[in-house]
């Protein structure tokens, strides 16, 4: 019978696990995973788990039965040291040797560092893991100034939590608005409002030229010269994805694993999902103009649940023999405050938005069109319209744009039977 190994014990390493053996897949499974944990969420890390809402006890993915009934091995505190293609082997760090069919990495991503004098200091922090969430908290009881350098969804939620909890707290951000990468101005511009609303500090369009304290961080100095006192200093800058085992062993990485539809590697025996997969995606925009492109879409290596999931899923269908190409809508979220911001499809390239209900009042949507086609739409508070804008965008709709923005017309009535 064959043997599924699986490197990365997050989200894609449990979803692709599930997934081979709801397709039937027999073999044996053993998932490795270098936290000492067994998976866990991860978003309530920056939100509830950081604001004390949500304790640890609630973070499992799944319970040890669902794995032992799966007949899921795995393996905790250990990491995967090499793979050796022709041998079909992979290394442990504790020395073992695991034997597979099928590999899959599922390695995720790391936090990128600061890259400035200081950044070696105490209570300077990165928010990726359990441990880092709790070693934020414990810190957040003691401190009263907070500086968060970064104004992503990582800054963002953890400035929100923090302020929750009662801290000062300053976001420095390189860019000249909030979260460019990932939203329209719009949203940008109604985040940062409602963070100033909670007494949230910016200062935009500047870096940390260095982190002062001997020790242990006592602030930070701006490039503008500017210093601003700081017992806790939080960088979210983004991530980079571990594909360090793929490239030792020669499998191909262009800002991420490379994989096509059926999250299959270079290597047909090796697939990949989650964070440190790129993927064509055939939602991403401009697929259609590109050459070589096709429908096949975009290669995009995308940071959320939702794409660690489907990809996984699409991974372990290929695993047990039943391929399926990936094909599902992208969307994400994030809670700050009281609102929760509910993001689908890909915004970027829109030559249309249409907003629906009332900015001003914290509850709207801003649908995004493309030659008249809904590609995406950001939601607050609004979570029937995003539920509802995931299905427009799948079935390329072309609907009529006061219909979109009128709020008696529910969007659900405007997906085609
Ligand atoms: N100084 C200040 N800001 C910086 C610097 C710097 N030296 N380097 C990067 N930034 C800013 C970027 O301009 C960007 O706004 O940090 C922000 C990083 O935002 P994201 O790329 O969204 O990354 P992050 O917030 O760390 O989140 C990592 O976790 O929540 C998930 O899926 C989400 O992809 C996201 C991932």
């Amino acid at each position: 019978m064959a043997d599924l190994v699986i490197i990365g014990a997050s989200y894609a390493g449990t979803q692709l696990a599930l997934a081979a053996r709801a397709n039937g897949f027999q073999g044996s499974i053993t998932m490795i995973g270098d936290e000492p944990h067994a998976p866990y969420q991860r978003p309530p890390l920056s939100k509830g788990f950081l604001s004390d809402a949500v304790d640890a006890s609630s973070l499992p993915l799944q319970s040890p039965e669902r794995f032992r009934e799966e007949r899921i091995t795995l393996r905790t505190g250990v990491s995967a040291r090499r793979i050796d293609r022709q041998a079909r082997t992979v290394s442990l760090s504790d020395g073992a040797q695991l034997r597979y069919d099928h590999l899959a990495l599922t390695t995720g991503a790391r936090c990128r560092r600061l890259p400035c004098e200081g950044a070696e200091l105490r209570h300077v922090y990165y928010l990726r893991d359990l441990a880092d969430a709790c070693d934020i908290k414990a810190r957040a009881r003691e401190a009263s100034k907070a500086v968060v350098v970064g104004g992503g969804f990582i800054g963002l939620e953890v400035a929100a939590s923090l302020r929750t909890l009662g801290l000062d707290v300053t976001v420095v951000e390189l860019q000249e608005r909030l979260l460019q990468r990932a939203v329209p101005a719009l949203i940008s511009t109604f985040l940062q409002a409602a963070h100033q609303q909670q007494g949230v500090r910016f200062r935009l369009e500047t870096r940390i030229r260095r982190l002062l304290g001997d020790e242990v961080v006592t602030g930070v100095e701006l490039e503008t010269g500017e210093i601003i006192a700081a017992d806790m200093v939080i960088a979210g800058l983004g991530v980079v994805p571990n594909v360090e085992l793929a490239e030792d062993c020669g499998l191909a990485v262009d800002n991420g694993i490379v994989v096509d539809r059926f999250a299959r590697t270079s290597d047909p025996a090796i697939v990949a999902a989650g964070d440190c997969a790129s993927y064509p995606n055939p939602w991403m925009p401009a697929q259609a103009h590109e050459a070589g492109a096709g429908d096949a879409g975009r290669c995009v290596r995308i940071e959320s649940i939702q794409s660690a999931n489907d990809l996984a899923r699409v991974a372990g269908a290929t695993i047990a023999d039943r391929p399926a190409p990936y094909e599902a809508v992208p969307w994400f979220w994030s809670d700050q405050y009281g609102y929760k911001l509910q993001m689908a499809g890909f915004s970027a390239g829109h030559d249309e938005a249409v907003m629906r209900g009332d900015m001003a009042a914290g509850r709207f949507t801003s649908v995004y069109l493309k030659h008249g086609i809904v590609v995406g739409a950001d939601s607050v508070n609004r979570p029937q319209d995003h539920m509802a804008a995931r299905r427009l965008i799948a079935a390329r709709v072309r609907p009529d744009p006061d219909a979109l923005a009128d709020e008696s017309v529910a969007l659900k009535t405007l997906i085609p039977a």
